[in-house]
């Protein structure tokens, strides 16, 4: 049977994903990002990790272009920034109501996330109508008091939450 793009997306629908939001500079500094759930790590050692993006997205410019990135993991509730960050850059100012500074290599980082790794670039790598960028980790961050996780399942975000965690 063919694979039509509409059997393509519902089955990808069945495939339930975290939800991240991915930051960078673009080459006047200013920050641009957008949500991705086509994230994955990749190695270990070294640390690397890939995010599939659009070819048409306002972040691919400055991150063809060599600028680090940092990919924040959504917690439960942060849907309303999931979906701001899913608009066009011309619908609005994307981090009008985020929280963020500016780190040391230039990646924006948001102050209310489960977790963000910043990224060194590594490789551009041709996907179809998407581009892969791949990253070299270069620093962590997971906010312990946060004890849920956003994902995107069957067309619609949900909660996990997470284990407790060990004592000292
Ligand atoms: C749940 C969800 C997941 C998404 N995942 C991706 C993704 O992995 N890669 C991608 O290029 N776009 C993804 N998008 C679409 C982008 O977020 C959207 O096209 C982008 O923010 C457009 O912004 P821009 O105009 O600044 O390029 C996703 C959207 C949603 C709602």
């Amino acid at each position: 049977m063919e694979v039509t793009a509409e059997r393509f997306v519902a089955a990808m629908r069945c495939h339930p994903e975290g939800v991240t939001v991915v930051t960078a500079a673009d080459e006047l500094g200013n920050a641009v990002g957008m949500t991705a759930t086509a994230f994955a790590a990749v190695s270990l050692d070294p640390p690397l990790v890939l995010v599939c993006v659009d070819k048409r997205a306002t972040i691919l410019s400055p991150l063809r272009a060599g600028a680090h990135f940092a990919v924040h993991f959504l917690a439960g509730g942060q849907e309303r920034l999931a979906r701001a960050f899913a608009q066009h850059a011309l619908e609005g100012d994307k981090f009008a109501g985020a929280s963020f500074e500016m780190s040391f290599n230039g990646s924006p980082r948001l102050s209310e996330a489960l977790a963000w790794i910043e990224c060194a670039p590594h490789d551009i790598v041709p996907g179809g109508d998407h581009t892969i960028v791949v990253g070299r980790v270069i620093d962590v961050h997971i906010d312990e008091a946060v004890d849920t996780g956003l994902v995107f399942f069957d067309g619609a975000f949900a909660a996990l939450r997470r284990r407790p965690r060990e004592g000292p």
